[in-house]
């Protein structure tokens, strides 16, 4: 098992290279089984998710092999359309197969994903959608049986502006007869990122990024080579590390429109943030102020991703910020562990109440959740003394090297095996 010891006190400077999105290229490499040839899929970030992905698609009889830090998937030969218990199970969003599987092979078999650290997660809306494109799922045992022998396009309204199921839509519609439009569709860059890397194979989807998006069925497609965009959360993750610990850092190659939320709220916190048209930087005293009430809502509003290391940032110095989690039931779960740090936080169903400290001490604190585990970082960055992070695993799905790129910024941090 692993530990990560953090050394507070450090400001953070330098520049560093963000990964490639998570919330892409899970996506992507599932619909990667449309293209029925080679992708070629640049600066995919090395995570736990991404290894899962990749067992998946080998499951189900393609090839994936790394070539640097490239990723490339040939999906010529599928012999198999379910997904095992197992493999479902270790990553919630393996999902966002459904419809992929659903257009290339007629049916599908896969687990119902369960709930994770985050609540409950319903898949609804997927079935919705999927349903009115003609597919047939019976819901038994946990179990979704699908058949699609023909989908025909249709109009999809999403009741909530759902990522998985805009996704699962897009994906389903590409194996339908005609055009589908999927009204009240998410907004989100990481949509943007699929929908081009579907026109590099040749499909006809437009309209990602607006709420309104329409896709050509039963088109032929073919291989291509996409370069994932920059993850806007792990971006995030940095900046609220330095705007805590004081310091100036840039961040390289990320889409400073991605991100305008979170910086609009470093800034109202005493930050001074600047950027061009591919390069963010952030500078920041460390004393930060409260900022005004941070609700979570789908883009373009303020992402529930980054409601954790934002908090964290804000638990020293003056005021009080009020959070308020709209989109997931139990995403506070970090909460108790950052009291051991000291915070003075208090919840109550979907409202945080952040009064900031003065200082922050060292303690031996657990991850329970993927963002959860990062504020616990970005919070022993400021701490005084050493703090113990442990449950690594849920920080290693969404961060391909966390450790190594504090250390390039200069923090006390190491990894150590116990
Ligand atoms: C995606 O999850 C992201 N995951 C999440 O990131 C992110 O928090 C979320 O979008 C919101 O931005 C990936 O892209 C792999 P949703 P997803 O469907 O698609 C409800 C991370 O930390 N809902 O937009 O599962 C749902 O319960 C992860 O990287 C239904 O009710 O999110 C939630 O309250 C965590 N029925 C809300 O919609 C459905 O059928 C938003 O969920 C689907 C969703």
């Amino acid at each position: 098992m692993s530990i990560i010891l953090v050394e507070g006190g450090r400001p953070l400077k330098g520049e560093l290279t963000v990964q490639g999105a998570k919330n892409s290229v899970l996506p992507i490499l599932a619909a990667t089984l449309l293209s029925g040839d080679t992708c070629r899929i640049r600066r995919c970030p090395r995570l736990r998710d991404v290894e899962t992905t990749m067992e998946i698609l080998r499951y189900l009889g393609c090839r994936v092999w790394w070539e640097g830090e490239d990723l490339l998937v040939d999906t010529a030969t599928v012999t198999r359309w379910d997904i095992p218990d197992g493999l479902m199970r270790k990553m919630r969003s393996s999902v966002i197969f459904l419809g992929a599987i659903l257009a290339r092979c007629g049916q599908a078999e896969l687990s119902y994903p369960g709930g994770c650290e985050l609540g409950p997660r319903p898949i609804d809306l997927h079935l919705q959608a999927l349903r009115q494109l003609g597919a047939e799922i019976q819901e038994e045992g946990g179990a979704l049986q699908c058949r699609a022998e023909t989908m025909r396009g249709t109009h999809i309204l999403l009741s909530l502006p759902s990522v998985g199921a805009t996704e699962n839509a897009i994906l389903a519609a590409c194996g339908a007869d005609g055009v589908t439009v999927i009204s009240n569709a998410a907004r989100e860059p990481e949509i943007c990122d699929l929908q081009d890397f579907l026109v590099a194979c040749g499909a006809a989807v437009q309209g990602a990024g607006s709420s309104t998006i329409t896709v050509e069925g039963r088109r032929r497609l073919h291989g291509c080579t996409h370069a994932v965009i920059a993850d806007r959360i792990v971006a995030a993750t940095y900046l609220c590390a330095a705007a805590g610990t004081g310091g100036d850092i840039c961040l390289k190659d990320v889409e400073p429109a991605h991100l305008s939320t979170v910086t609009a709220a470093l800034s109202q916190a005493g930050c001074r943030i600047t950027w061009d048209e591919n390069s963010l930087r952030l500078q920041s005293s460390g004393a930060l102020r409260s900022v005004s009430p941070v609700r979570t809502s789908p883009y373009p509003g303020f992402p529930t991703d980054a409601q954790a290391v934002l908090m964290a940032a804000l638990l020293r110095g003056s005021g009080t910020t009020v959070f308020v989690e709209n989109m997931f039931e139990s995403r506070y779960r970090h909460v108790p562990e950052l009291r051991r740090m000291g915070a003075d936080i208090r919840c109550e169903g979907k409202v945080a109440v952040v009064c900031a400290v003065e200082k922050l001490h060292a303690a031996q604190v657990h991850a329970t959740d993927l963002r959860g585990g990062a504020a616990l970082i970005v919070a022993a960055l400021q701490a005084q003394g050493i703090t113990q992070v442990g449950q690594l695993h849920h920080i290693q799905r969404g961060y391909a090297h966390i450790t190594a790129d504090l250390l390039q910024l200069g923090a006390g941090i190491r990894q150590e095996d116990t």
